[in-house]
């Protein structure tokens, strides 16, 4: 039998510490706010830190926080690993796998609670997960639209366009893309902007979602209160 089709977003970014978490975590937010029932999903997460004496993996506790779904770290990441680094190298240093398949039946056993799933990926688009898979594979497998976050600095529209070809050739649907600011002192931001917004939104008909600004604590509202309420809206389906 077929699992039936999920409602949410795969938050994919033009690389790694570009945003796909805080971004991910104000998703989330935001669809709590309007009373969605929603939850984040990590499947796959490197780097162990103690916060109040708990060892926990930063992004699963920030996207089990913004969800409205109660879960425990678990259930958002059911793939950890203690060192910050590659995934399948983190892997490999614990003797470990990363089976495709558990990471499926955890977006599936999430989506089955929730009614939108907001999945962060790894890294970028295409990173190794295994022998014979990688993220893009997996962003396959869930068959969610994908939000591409935009680090804003220099050569991002070079990375920008490069996922968005990445997306496109697996098949996937481009649904738009939150630019967040990196460096702060870009030359020629504006321009830069403007040039995302013709060819993401000319070659992809991908629309800009938000343009978030570098802040002093960019929790999750704040960070959806850049966002584009009308674009969202129509990402999600919501009236
Ligand atoms: N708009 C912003 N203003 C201030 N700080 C930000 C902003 N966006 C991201 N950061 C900070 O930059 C760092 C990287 O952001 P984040 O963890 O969301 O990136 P990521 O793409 O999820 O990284 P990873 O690939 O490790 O999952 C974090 O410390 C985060 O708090
Ligand atoms: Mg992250």
């Amino acid at each position: 039998m077929r699992a039936a089709a999920m409602h949410g977003c795969f938050v994919t970014g033009t690389d790694t510490e570009v945003g796909k978490t805080r971004v991910s975590a104000a998703l989330l937010h935001w669809l709590g706010e309007r009373g969605v029932r929603c939850a984040g999903y990590k499947p796959v997460a490197a780097g162990i830190e103690t916060i109040d004496g708990e060892d926990v993996n930063e992004d699963v506790r920030a996207l089990r926080d913004a969800s409205s779904v109660v879960m425990t770290d678990a259930e958002v990441g059911p793939c950890q690993f203690e060192a910050a680094c590659a995934p399948h190298i983190a892997a490999a240093l614990e003797g470990r796998t990363i089976e495709r398949a558990v990471l499926l039946q955890g977006a599936r056993t999430l989506a089955a609670r929730a009614e939108y799933l907001i999945v962060e990926g790894v890294g970028g688009f295409c990173v190794p997960l295994g022998a014979d898979f990688d993220s893009a594979d997996f962003a396959v497998d869930l068959q969610l639209p994908v939000v591409l976050v935009v680090g804003l600095r220099l050569g991002c529209i070079n990375h920008a366009l490069l996922s968005a070809e990445a997306i496109c050739a697996r098949g996937l649907r481009l649904a738009g893309w939150i630019a967040n600011t990196v460096d702060t002192g870009m030359p020629h931001r504006d321009a830069n902007l403007a040039t995302l917004r013709d060819e993401l939104g000319g070659r992809h008909q991908a629309p800009c979602l938000g343009v978030v600004p570098r802040m002093s604590s960019p929790d999750p509202a704040a960070v959806a209160a850049c966002f584009d309420d009308a674009a969202l809206r129509a990402l999600f389906g919501l009236a």
